[in-house]
């Protein structure tokens, strides 16, 4: 929502006036009005000017920018700026620094320099985010809260004493008793028994494997820990602001659970930069913006950063192409997002990050980046009538648990080439090249609105999740599993009796023993092509048999089955096929179970998504990633050309059209 309450797209960054004479700032408003910025993110590093001295706070700077952006019509996403407590608090207080699992103290002179469980820092960070809410919750220029600054990012585990104290407290509500915990983390094995809590230490470095599943209970405790800070911080904003209240997500950021995170912002945004020598960084960021829309429980979110050219951090950082700033701002919309913000306003002279690309680039006005960034702001500015509408439900959602995945990539595994992200890639990968879209869901959520789910990799599986899935085949669901999934429990303990063990009956098979192929070995099988990374002994037990591998030691057992159970089917796939393979069998599986792409036809590389507004307005979008343009066969009001679309709307090459239609 804009200033003046029409319904508007955000767009503008990260604001960091405190890198500048305070003589510029008109300047950088002026050109934030010439470019149609209506949001900014204030404050995000700026502890140590809020707070110069413990205790002692300067607002008067603060006061003069959000003054200053509220009389031109800019609204202010305000950070409590917790993200990177100042050196006098490092200083004074050591032990909040964090340790690593080999027992080394991190130095401050970065940012994120300290440790999540520290007292002073929770009280530190508790003292400067009330008095910044007491001050400015009810500013008329606040729109929304920032807390913190993407949590985890440098500090995720920490493993000193203070931690250890706080991971007892926390294993002490997970197992009301010693001997409990001694159960779910298996300690008969190597005479690892507890006999006091006392004993129990974060998963330090040892001199092999540590306990898996007190790693495992560790990775739960630190995104907990971390959570913990989030909502302390949130409690005080909420207490003094009516504004909603966020804090910026990482995509598919391994040590934090954002299923557990999501349920408590107001509102989900995210970060997202390309990388550079990824395969399809487009692709990519559809999977991250999915994401999204998925923690966001189908709600509009917001893409808090994103860059406007190269990022500073990658081996090799590459300049964006034309019109590749505006195609992503727009990918990210098209997918649910209700702005584009960027990392950041104006490129840094000085610091770590003086390399990273910005709005206002180094090279000033009198740039091609500039020019971008006016025209983004025109096409944002006239898609603003899509804020506040959501996407079209998808038919398909790829589940991922990220317990599951802490779990799947502990050590002393059967295979280290096994990467649970790397699988929900490939068949990601293969739906986008399809132009069939999916979700991400978590294996608790409720599967009524789908029709296939697609299962990468789920290792730890409870017993109460896998009847979930059962009863969703079992209403006529089609689900495809691939192998290493419901293997553990939530304790990372086996399920017995053959693999997979908590889905071996909906699966209608059994295996024995694993054979992992050994670095660049194939497994031909009888159909579709050859497996590699995995392959398996078993038999099938109720379930038809698709392809078997045709020779080597596990000869005639299954790679591909499906199995009817009541009106639906659960389709295993025991290996790793090529990804053309995987698109045959993933078409088969869509096939059978009714679902087809939005508008069939179109090239690989060429996206369509539809938003929905409560009024019924459809907006559909084109993207056309490939390098030659594209018809589309759409008609309706075209909002990025402002042109009337009928029937064969043109797509040139590298660009992105929306369509008004009924
Ligand atoms: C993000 C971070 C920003 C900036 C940016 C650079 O991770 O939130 O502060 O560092 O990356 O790409």
């Amino acid at each position: 929502m804009s200033a003046d309450g029409r319904p508007a797209l955000a767009f503008g960054g990260d604001y960091n006036p405190e890198q500048w004479p305070e003589a510029m700032w008109a300047e950088d408003v002026a050109l934030m009005r010439e470019a149609g910025v209506n949001l900014v993110s204030v404050a995000i590093f700026s502890w140590a000017l809020l707070e110069p001295a413990e205790g002692r706070y300067e607002f008067g700077w603060l006061d003069r920018v959000l003054e200053l952006l509220h009389s031109n019509g800019i609204r202010v996403d305000l950070a409590n700026a917790s993200a990177s407590p100042p050196p006098w608090f490092s200083h004074r207080y050591p032990q909040s620094l964090p340790v690593t699992a080999e027992g080394v103290r991190l130095s401050y002179g970065s940012r994120q320099a300290f440790c999540p469980s520290s007292p002073d820092y929770r009280r530190a960070a508790g003292a400067l985010t009330r008095a910044l809410a007491e001050r400015y919750g009810q500013h008329p220029a606040v729109l929304m809260w920032h807390v913190h600054n993407e949590y985890g990012c440098h500090n995720a585990h920490c493993y000193c004493d203070v931690s250890a104290v706080a991971f007892r407290d926390w294993l002490r509500q997970r197992y009301s008793t010693l001997d409990e915990l001694n159960d779910a983390w298996g300690t008969a094995f190597w005479s690892q028994r507890y006999s006091d809590w006392n004993q129990i230490l974060p998963p330090r470095r040892s001199g092999t494997w540590v306990n898996p599943t007190q790693q495992l209970d560790f990775w739960r405790f630190s995104s907990d820990e971390l959570l913990e800070c989030f909502k302390a911080e949130a409690a005080i904003l909420r207490a003094h602001s009516d504004r909603p209240v966020t804090t910026n997500f990482m995509s598919f950021f391994k040590p934090l659970d954002y299923f557990q995170w999501a349920r408590e912002l107001d509102l989900v945004s995210n970060d997202h930069y390309l990388i550079v020598d990824d395969p399809d960084p487009a692709e990519e960021l559809s999977m991250a913006a999915d994401l999204m829309r998925g923690l966001a429980g189908g709600s509009p979110w917001l893409l808090m950063e994103h860059s406007t050219s190269a990022v500073n951090w990658q081996p090799r950082n590459r300049a964006k192409a034309p019109g590749e700033m505006t195609r992503n701002s727009l990918q990210h919309i098209a997918r649910g997002s209700d702005g584009a913000l960027f990392f950041q306003w104006r490129a840094s002279a000085a610091g770590a990050e003086k390399y990273h690309s910005a709005l206002v680039p180094h090279a000033g006005r009198d740039s091609r980046r500039w020019a971008e960034v006016l025209e983004l702001g025109g096409v944002l500015a006239r898609l603003g009538e899509l804020a506040g509408s959501v996407v079209e439900p998808a038919e398909v959602a790829i589940l991922h648990d990220w317990q599951s995945r802490w779990a799947a990539e502990l050590d002393s595994h059967p295979s280290v080439d096994l990467s649970p992200m790397a699988g929900a890639r490939q068949l990601y990968s293969a739906l986008w090249r399809s132009g069939v879209r999916c979700d991400f869901t978590h294996p608790r959520a409720d599967f009524s609105g789908y029709r296939v789910l697609l299962a990468p990799h789920l290792y730890l599986l409870s017993a109460e999740h896998a009847r979930a899935l059962t009863a969703f085949v079992e209403a006529g669901g089609t689900v495809l599993v691939t192998y290493f999934s419901g293997i553990v429990d939530e304790r990372d303990h086996l399920h017995l009796g053959g693999y997979p063990g908590a889905l071996r009956e909906l699966l209608g098979i059994r295996m024995e023993e694993f054979y992992p192929l050994l670095a660049g070995e194939s497994a031909p099988l009888t159909e579709y092509g050859s497996g590699a990374i995995w392959s398996e002994l078993g038999r099938t037990e109720g379930a038809e048999q698709l392809a078997g591998y045709a020779e080597g030691p596990v000869a005639g057992s299954p790679a591909i089955t499906r199995h009817s159970v009541g009106a639906g089917q659960a389709w295993y796939l025991g290996t790793t096929l090529s990804d053309d393979h995987l698109g045959d069998l993933l078409s088969e599986i869509l096939a059978q179970a009714g679902v087809r792409a939005l508008l069939p036809g179109l090239p690989p590389g060429v996206e369509v998504v539809v938003r929905r507004a409560a009024t019924g307005a459809r907006f559909t979008f084109v993207l056309n990633h490939t390098g030659e343009p594209v018809s589309v066969e759409l008609d309706g009001t075209e909002l990025v050309t402002g042109e009337e679309a009928s029937r064969a709307l043109l797509v040139p090459a590298g660009a992105v059209r929306v369509v008004r239609g009924g």
